[in-house]
């Protein structure tokens, strides 16, 4: 409608003024990545937002998704400004490990490496010996075992069970969870399965397992757009947020994507497969971050002595997926 063309003309604008560019997560609503591609900027998943931010020349960064992936762009470019439409946009994963707690979890297991996942504080990544993302869990965590190092994940559970199914890893798992995925529901899952025989299960691994192991293929949301390419099924039932369709879609046209189910509909479920952070990422935020930054509400920050501590692992996480 009218109001969305002129903010949306009014970002444009301010993006050239500033020497901005729109990095915007796949969960963000499709107005956002739409402006992301139109305007040079990136979609993308949290490992290549990292990257894109990292290495485009602009002098500041608007990240559109949750405060971490804001955070990581600071710590990575500590000479951009980086802005997000709102502070206030956090992250279950994140809240649900303090860094005091999960400090206490570490020191308790001295002789294990720790491993988090990029859903997290900066102080956390500053306490972990390894961060990673989604698309490359699995990959570091085979490499560490292969090492013979014992583990400590966090703090996504359904990840880390996942992972320690898979690699066989000797790990210990900090006890948190998404609110998007975590309401996939296995039983409601099958009976959709029943009335679409030929449509192929595409799970984000911070699913419960019981959800993980109807998949026909489980992965970060860039390989779940993969998979929706690769695949040669025509329908898909997709496990992970609803942002995602918006980019499944383009890759694949023809194809029917539906929703998998969750525990509730309205004010039943938590998220009804979106995340109410993601959903903060308005278009009007986006500009009011760019026009009037306050930067306690806009403006991303981290402690110089934690920024240098937090960078080792994340480069690391870098070095490794190159
Ligand atoms: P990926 O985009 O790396 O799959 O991560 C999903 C996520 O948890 C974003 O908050």
């Amino acid at each position: 409608d009218a109001e969305k063309s002129s903010f949306r003309a009014h970002i444009k604008q301010l993006l050239k003024q500033k020497d901005a560019v729109l990095v915007a997560h796949y969960y963000t609503d499709p107005e956002i990545q739409a402006l992301a591609e139109e305007t040079g900027g990136c979609v993308a998943d949290s490992l290549e937002m990292a990257r894109f931010g990292k290495e485009h020349q602009a002098k500041t960064l608007i990240v559109a998704g949750v405060k971490f992936m804001g955070e990581t762009a600071k710590i990575l470019s500590p000479e951009k400004t980086v802005l997000m439409p709102t502070l206030d946009a956090t992250c279950s994963l994140d809240v649900g490990c303090p860094v005091n707690d999960f400090s206490a979890f570490c020191d308790a297991h001295p002789e294990h490496t720790v491993v988090v996942y990029a859903n997290t504080s900066a102080a956390v990544k500053a306490r972990a010996d390894w961060v990673v993302t989604s698309s490359i869990a699995l990959e570091v965590v085979e490499h560490l075992d292969s090492l013979g190092k014992k583990i400590i994940w966090g703090p996504d559970r359904h990840l880390g069970s996942y992972i320690q199914k898979q690699t066989g890893a000797d790990m210990l798992l900090w006890q948190g969870e998404c609110v998007v995925h975590d309401e996939f529901k296995a039983k409601a899952l099958r009976e959709l399965k029943i009335q679409y025989p030929d449509a192929a299960i595409l799970v984000h691994p911070e699913s419960p397992a019981s959800v993980v192991e109807l998949a026909d293929a489980v992965g970060s949301t860039s390989q779940l757009i993969k998979a929706s390419q690769s695949l040669p099924n025509s329908t898909f039932i997709v496990a992970t947020d609803k942002g995602i369709f918006y980019k499944m879609q383009q890759a694949v046209p023809g194809k029917l994507l539906i929703e998998a189910p969750t525990g509730g509909q309205g004010a039943t479920c938590r998220s009804c497969a979106h995340c109410p952070w993601m959903a903060m990422n308005g278009l009007k935020a986006i500009a009011n971050a760019l026009e009037n930054i306050q930067p306690a509400q806009h403006q991303i920050y981290v402690d110089e002595t934690l920024r240098e501590k937090a960078l080792i692992p994340l480069t690391r996480m870098l070095e490794f997926a190159t």
